[in-house]
Formats: C-alpha cells, structure tokens, sequence
C-alpha cells in the first residue's frame, strides 16, 4: 500500500470517526415479511433489507409535538471496511425508500465502490409515513389525467377551459380530505428527519447522502439548511431549488425536445432493429417525426371534441416521454408505437398513470410534497395566466403534457410548517457533487449548473446521456468520480465531461442479456 493511500485512508477514518462514535439509537431488525411484500408488488427480487422505525417530532416549530414513527430501510455495504452509512432519496416526489432501495441501492452502492452501507427512508407523505392520500372515504376521487417536434394542443386553452377549475377541486379536495397533517409535509421537515436520522446512526453525525432527482431537491434543502453537516453529498438529475419552491417548475422541459430527437436520430442509427425504421423505411429523424405526428394528428383533433378524446392523447404522449427516461426501454418504444399504429395497443401502452408502487400512493403523494413546498399561490386564473404561457413555450413537443399536473400547487391551502424558503446559498462542510446528462427530459442539465451557483465549491459532472440519471445513463467515468468523492472526498475537476459505456440500443441488449 502506498503512502498516500495509508495517508489517505487515514484522513478519511478520522474524518468520521475522530468524534466518540455515539452509540446508535436505531434498533435494525430483519424484516422479511415486507421484502417478500416489496418484492411480489414489483415483481423482481432485489437487496434484502433490514427495517427499523426511527421516532422524530411531527411538528418541528412545536417543541411539544407528538412523535411521527419514520420507517427506514438498510442494505449493508458489499466491501470491507466499510467506511459509513450513505442515506438515498429516490425522488418523485413521492418515491418510497421501501420500494426503491433494495432495486436502486446495489447499482448506486457499485458506483460509490461498495463500501457504504445504505439508509433510505418513506418521507412524509409515502408510504407509512403519513401517507397522503386525497381520496374521500366514499371511494369518490377526482379523475386525473393519466397521466423537429410532435404535434401539439394549446396549453393555454386548456387551462382557460377547465384545467384551471380542476386543479382548484383538487387543490379543495386533498384539504378536506387531509387539513389534519397536511402542514407537517414538505421537503423542510424532511430534511430535519434526516438529521434526525443522521444523529441516531451511531457514527460522526454527518451527512453522506445520494439523491436522485427531487432527491436533489431534498438534498439542496439540507444543505442550504445545515451546511457544517455535509460530509458528502452526490446530486443526479439536478433541480434549481429556487425554481423547485415557485411550484411550477419554470422550464424543467427545456432539453425534452432534444432528447425526443435523440430517440429518433438513434432509432435511424439502428436501423436494422428500430421497429419504426423497419415498418416504414424512414432514412432520417425528419421522416420519423413526419410518420409520429401522421399518427398523432387524428388524436390531436380529438382533443377539443370530449374528455375522452384528450384523455387517450395525454395518455399516448406521456407514454412516449415517461420512456424518454429510460434510454434502454427506447427499442420497446419504437416496438409499441408501431403495434399501436396497426391497432394493437399492447399492454403497457398509455399506462403511465397507474404507479408499479403499491406500497405507495401514486399522485397524491406528489402534490402534498411539493405543493407544501410551493410558495407562489394566486387566487384568480388570470394571476397564473403569464404562467401558462411561459409553460406554453418550454418544449414545443411536450409543453401541452407537461404542466398541467402542476397547476395544482397555485391552488394549494397547506403550505408546509416551519417551511425554508431560501435563497439557499450555502458553504458546505465538503463541496457538493452534482451530476447530470446532457438530454435529461426532466431534469435539464441548466438546473445543475444553477444549482452548482448556490452552493461553494460544488461542482458539475456532465454526461453525454439521454435518460434521467445515471441509473438510467450508466457510465464507468460518472462511476470512478463517484466513487473517488464518496471514498476519498476528491471532486472532478470543473468541466469534466463523461461519455456512457452504452447506447440506447446496445444497453437494451445488455439488459435483455441480465435479464
Ligand atoms: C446487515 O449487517 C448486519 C450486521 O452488520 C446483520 O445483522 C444484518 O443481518 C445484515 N442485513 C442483511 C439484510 O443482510
Ligand atoms: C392558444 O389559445 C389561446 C387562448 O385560447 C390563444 O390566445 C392563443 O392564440 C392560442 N395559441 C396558439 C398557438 O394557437
Ligand atoms: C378537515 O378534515 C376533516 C377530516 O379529517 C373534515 O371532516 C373537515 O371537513 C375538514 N375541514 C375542512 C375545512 O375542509
Ligand atoms: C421487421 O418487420 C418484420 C416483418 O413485419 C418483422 O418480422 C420483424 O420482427 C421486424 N423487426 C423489428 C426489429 O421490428
Ligand atoms: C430525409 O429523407 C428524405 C427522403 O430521402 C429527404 O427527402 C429529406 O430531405 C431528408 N431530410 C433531412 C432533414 O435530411
Ligand atoms: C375520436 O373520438 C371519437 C369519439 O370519442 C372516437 O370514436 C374516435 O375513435 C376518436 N378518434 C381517434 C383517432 O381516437
Ligand atoms: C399485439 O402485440 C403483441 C406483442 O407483440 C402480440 O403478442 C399480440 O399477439 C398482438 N395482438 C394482436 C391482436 O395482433
Ligand atoms: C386512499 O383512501 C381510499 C379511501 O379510504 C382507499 O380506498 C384507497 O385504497 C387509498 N389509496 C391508497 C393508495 O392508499
Ligand atoms: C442569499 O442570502 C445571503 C444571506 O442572506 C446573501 O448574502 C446573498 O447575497 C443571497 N444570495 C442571493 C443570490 O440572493
Ligand atoms: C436557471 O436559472 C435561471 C435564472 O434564475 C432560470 O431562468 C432558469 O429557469 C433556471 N433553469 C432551470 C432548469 O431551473
Ligand atoms: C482514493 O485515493 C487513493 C489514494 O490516492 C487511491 O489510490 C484510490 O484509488 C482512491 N479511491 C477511489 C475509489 O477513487
Ligand atoms: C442487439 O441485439 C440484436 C439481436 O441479437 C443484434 O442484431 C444487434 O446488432 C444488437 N444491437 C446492438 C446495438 O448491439
């Protein structure tokens, strides 16, 4: 071994052990009924888990409050020595730890190099932990909808002509259905459990932490919150935090087009196993958006006719770009698409709605999470109207889809407690990491590089890839920086870029082969 590796290894030991080590006040337990749970809703085997429940206040601005039971999940480290615990938010809002650790964990732990074990939690409104749900007793519910450039309808009619009215009674009814613990949500409170968390674990009481996509959100708070307490903090698929409290998203969709383009510029790279190449013999990206919009068109005119006519569009559209997520599932896309086109709508096609997380409580959960965090209300349509039309000219394929789930929050009655509102600017204890692709759908990479602004000495790992994170991206590059900051502390240099190891093709035959 050399010297600075003893060196090296030395520094990072004391770095979490130097303080006594308290002594860990979370009591882990096996938990095998709710792996086997976990694992039969999703269908797959992943990581076995230990489960522990961790007892914080509900209410942090009431030193009286009653306690909220959080549930927490661990998967142990795969290498000795293991240098510490690494706490994962999957996102959503709304992602559960139950349900996304075990199958998330193991590839994240591969990139920090093995030797962490893992800590993921249900935040508020997920899973056990107050779960928010604004169906009324009587079963009734609000319908919620669903779920070169595609053809598009007109968002700002849309919103004139009953979207607005509709994010109102939903706004109403998850009030009456939750005014109780509604304000005890909110990435805020979040971030309090997770010092809770941190100073119940045994070790040095500082953060090490991996947050995916409103994970990054959660992880901005915290930081911006509590910056002596950052140990190491990996960001992917980045949101700007002062664009996440408005609520309605600013221009989240701006590299949603390109990475439309991407799919179809990729389907003619592979001509030879793109269905939609193979059913139509396009020779270029034009051609293939030429033939989606001939196959839209129909749809789109629907629209204004019923309901149901902008019900199965919403639903084709949001089918195409929940898949723009996923670079390996892009092959399947095109395959869907071309059985769809010859009236054979398979069976995952325009399901985007209905959430493999049972556990969970699919949409309601994401608007109490990040409706509480929203500060920009208005009381009249023609105060968010300006909204709208900025929303309009985001993403001229994806704009019309993309915003209306988002209306909601200007009608929300339950603004969080104790709520941070920024401005988020903060030197934390060790520099942040933030990574992000260069075509991500939803989280665009600019969010990133704001982020990056807030925060001292954070820096921005770019990638080539097209999907949201390095999950659905992998890339050994992204991998060796990773694991070089969470075992070493080091930090690329700004301005690094990293290629992935796959395309969007080749990883879907790698999947296929795993699988
Ligand atoms: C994790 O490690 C602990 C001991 O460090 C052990 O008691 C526990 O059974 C392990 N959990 C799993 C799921 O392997
Ligand atoms: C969309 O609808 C609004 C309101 O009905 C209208 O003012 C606007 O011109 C329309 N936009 C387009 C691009 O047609
Ligand atoms: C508050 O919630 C309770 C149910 O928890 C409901 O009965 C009541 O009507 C709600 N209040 C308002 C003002 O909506
Ligand atoms: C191409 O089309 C043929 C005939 O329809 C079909 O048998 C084959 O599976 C298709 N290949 C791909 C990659 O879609
Ligand atoms: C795409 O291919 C068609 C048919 O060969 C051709 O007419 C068209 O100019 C091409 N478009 C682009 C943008 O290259
Ligand atoms: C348009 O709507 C009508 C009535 O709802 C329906 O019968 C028809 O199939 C729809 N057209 C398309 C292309 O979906
Ligand atoms: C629709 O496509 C699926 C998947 O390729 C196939 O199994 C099924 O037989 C098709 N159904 C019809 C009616 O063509
Ligand atoms: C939400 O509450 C309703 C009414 O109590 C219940 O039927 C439904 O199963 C709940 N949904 C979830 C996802 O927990
Ligand atoms: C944020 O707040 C800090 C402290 O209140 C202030 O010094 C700083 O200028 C603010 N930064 C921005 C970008 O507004
Ligand atoms: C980045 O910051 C600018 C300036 O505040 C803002 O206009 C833009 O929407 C932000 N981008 C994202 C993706 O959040
Ligand atoms: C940590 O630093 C040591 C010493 O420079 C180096 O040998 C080791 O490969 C680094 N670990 C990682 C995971 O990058
Ligand atoms: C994926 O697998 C298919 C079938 O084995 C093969 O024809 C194709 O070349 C592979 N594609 C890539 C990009 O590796």
């Amino acid at each position: 071994m050399s010297l600075t590796r003893v060196l090296a290894t030395l520094l990072f030991t004391a770095g979490i052990y130097a303080l006594p080590r308290s002594k860990s006040t979370i009591e882990w337990k096996s938990c095998p009924a709710l792996n086997k749970q976990i694992f039969e809703e999703i269908g797959l085997v992943g990581a076995s888990f230990d489960c522990a429940t961790l007892p914080v206040p509900l209410d942090y601005t009431d030193p009286r409050s009653e306690k909220l039971h959080l549930s927490l999940f661990r998967i142990n480290a795969t290498k000795e020595p293991v240098l510490g615990t690494v706490l994962y938010n999957p996102g959503g809002p709304g992602g559960t730890g139950a349900e996304n650790l075990p199958y998330d964990g193991p590839k994240l732990m591969e990139n920090m190099g093995g030797q962490f074990d893992m800590v993921s939690f249900d935040p508020r409104g997920t899973g056990r932990t107050i779960p928010f749900n604004c169906t009324l007793e009587d079963g009734s519910s609000l319908t919620r909808r669903g779920s070169e450039v595609l053809i598009s309808t007109n968002l700002t009619d849309r919103f004139l002509h009953g979207g607005w009215d509709d994010a109102v009674s939903r706004a109403d009814l998850c009030y009456a259905t939750n005014n109780n613990t509604g304000r005890f949500l909110g990435t805020t409170f979040v971030a309090r459990d997770m010092l809770e968390i941190i100073d119940s674990l045994g070790e040095d009481g500082m953060l090490r932490y991996y947050g995916w996509s409103y994970g990054s959100v959660l992880g901005e708070y915290f930081a911006a919150m509590f910056p002596e307490r950052v140990d190491r903090m990996l960001l992917d698929g980045v949101v700007d935090p002062n664009i996440w409290k408005l609520g309605h998203r600013g221009n989240y969709l701006v590299d949603a087009d390109a990475a439309m383009q991407a799919f179809a510029e990729e389907c003619v790279a592979n001509k030879n196993n793109c269905a939609i190449v193979n059913a139509t013999g396009a020779t270029n990206a034009s051609e293939i958006f030429e033939w989606l919009n001939m196959l839209l068109e129909p749809l789109a005119h629907n629209v204004t006719d019923s309901e149901e006519g902008w019900e199965v569009y919403y639903a084709t559209k949001s089918y195409i770009y929940s898949q723009l997520y996923w670079p390996s599932r892009w092959p399947n896309l095109a395959q869907v698409i071309v059985l769809a086109s010859q009236g054979n709508v398979s069976a995952d096609f325009g399901d985007t709605s209905a959430s493999s997380e049972v556990y969970n409580h699919g949409p309601d959960a994401i608007d109490g999470i990040r409706c509480s965090d929203a500060v920009f209300q208005v009381s009249s349509p023609e105060a968010y109207l300006p909204q709208v039309e900025y929303q309009a000219g985001v993403s001229e394929s994806f704009s019309d889809i993309g915003y209306e789930a988002l209306w909601t929050c200007a009608a929300w009655m339950m603004p969080s407690k104790g709520r941070y509102e920024g401005n988020f600017t903060a030197k934390t204890k060790t520099p942040i990491l933030l990574v992000n692709g260069e075509y991500d759908v939803t989280s665009p990479i600019q969010g990133a590089y704001n982020a990056s602004r807030l925060f001292d000495g954070s820096v921005v790992l770019a990638h080539s890839g097209y999907g949201h994170g390095i999950i659905a991206s992998p890339s050994r590059c992204v991998a060796n920086y990773i694991s070089a900051y969470f075992v070493n502390g080091t930090l690329p240099d700004p301005g690094t870029h990293c290629k992935l190891d796959l395309g969007p093709w080749e990883a879907a035959n790698a999947t296929a082969e795993i699988v």
